[in-house]
């Protein structure tokens, strides 16, 4: 066990107890209408798991009903190209889950014959899938007993133990997984079990304010015996995030502006996007060695967009130009970076492309102001 300072409050959950708790919990108080619970299919799980990632509910429910209806099963997505998948994950952000789904199913199509494995050994062996992953899908459509350990439940399990490690460090993970697996449901009940431990997490141990009195485990849960549940999990240690500084390029021609297709690897990997530009480039030369010509230039408002790493603050500038563009991109001179792939559209088309999320606001937002779109 983890270190935890009341080890003595631990063994009340021994025989089941804990798993019980959470079984019927869920089943009473849980939730029952998310559409992912509505099925077996374990392709639907998958990919309810895999958007889930990171990412809250709310923001899910939408993409996945649009991605199932474009892609309504494993072939269809297999057969689609990465180009056809991109727009349908596009605002939901960590775009290399989007490049492993689509790796994820044509593996499954050749290596399994469409058909997810069940062993979470297996499924952590495929692209985009982690411990945690394959043990929610081995769990929520095999009723395999798998353990789960995503960022909720490693609060819920932190609290309930009193956990005083770091759970970002392999030492202390690799403890709480045991954990975690020796307080799965002997019996029946891990598809409950397994959702329980997740609402319980969303719904009730939320990470600023806990719903104790909801809890089933609340009883027996260390912190808040101990009256430390704000201080459970620790936090992690983070270093504070740099800021990156960009220009980003509206080059116009008529109704149409320039888009180019980012590199796979990075940030907005596969998406489309405007030029970027570092701050202290000279903008009216760089667009000349493009073979374009400038004709007027405005600074747009700047917009501010957080990544795990670091915040990105970009300077948006509208540059209207004549001429002939020379591909090349404007943003290759990194090493080992091919040049993007780019295109001409009309204003009113261009969010009909595969965009971040920040960029397709702020063309939005351009469209509208410039008069050429209504909404
Ligand atoms: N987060 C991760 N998996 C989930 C699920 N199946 N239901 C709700 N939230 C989740």
């Amino acid at each position: 066990m983890p270190r935890s300072r009341s080890p003595s409050v631990a063994p009340t959950f021994a025989f089941g107890g804990f798993a019980d708790r959470v079984i019927r919990w869920q089943l009473r108080s849980g939730r029952h209408s998310l559409p992912w619970q509505a099925t077996q299919d374990a392709y639907r799980i998958w990919l309810s798991e895999v958007m889930l990632q990171q990412t809250q509910v709310a923001a899910v429910l939408g993409y996945y009903s649009r991605f199932l209806e474009r892609f309504p099963t494993l072939s269809e997505l297999a057969a689609a190209t990465l180009d056809e998948v991109m727009p349908y994950w596009a605002g939901l952000g960590y775009y290399s889950r989007a490049r492993n789904l689509w790796a994820c199913a044509r593996e499954v199509q050749t290596h399994y014959r469409g058909q997810f494995p069940a062993d979470p050994a297996l499924l952590e062996a495929l692209p985009g899938i982690g411990r945690s992953t394959a043990g929610a899908i081995a769990a929520l459509a095999f009723g395999r007993r798998a353990a789960i350990l995503d960022g909720n439940v490693r609060r819920v399990l932190s609290r309930v133990f009193g956990i005083e490690g770091d759970l970002t460090q392999a030492t202390v993970l690799r403890e709480v997984w045991l954990l975690a697996e020796g307080l799965l449901p002997r019996g029946q009940g891990i598809g409950p079990y397994t959702q329980g431990l997740m609402d319980l997490g969303a719904t009730v141990c939320t990470r600023a304010r806990p719903r104790c009195e909801a809890c089933p485990l609340a009883s027996d849960c260390v912190a808040r015996i101990e009256n430390r549940v704000k201080e459970l999990p620790h936090p992690r240690r983070r270093a504070a995030r740099p800021t990156r500084e960009q220009r980003l390029l509206i080059l116009r021609q008529a109704s149409s502006i320039w888009l180019e297709r980012r590199p796979e690897r990075g940030i907005w990997g596969g998406l489309w996007s405007l030029p970027e530009l570092e701050i202290s480039a000279d903008v009216i030369q760089t667009i000349r060695d493009r073979g374009l010509n400038p004709t007027a230039l405005q600074d747009l408002p700047v917009i501010e967009h957080g990544f795990s790493h670091f915040v990105l603050r970009a300077y948006p500038v509208e540059v209207q130009v004549e001429g002939e563009i020379k591909l090349g991109g404007v943003d290759s001179g990194r090493p080992g970076q091919t040049a993007p792939q780019g295109q001409w559209l009309d204003l009113a088309d261009v969010t009909s492309k595969a965009l971040p999320k920040p960029v397709a606001e702020l063309l939005r937002t351009f469209c509208r102001e410039s008069g050429a779109c209504d909404s």
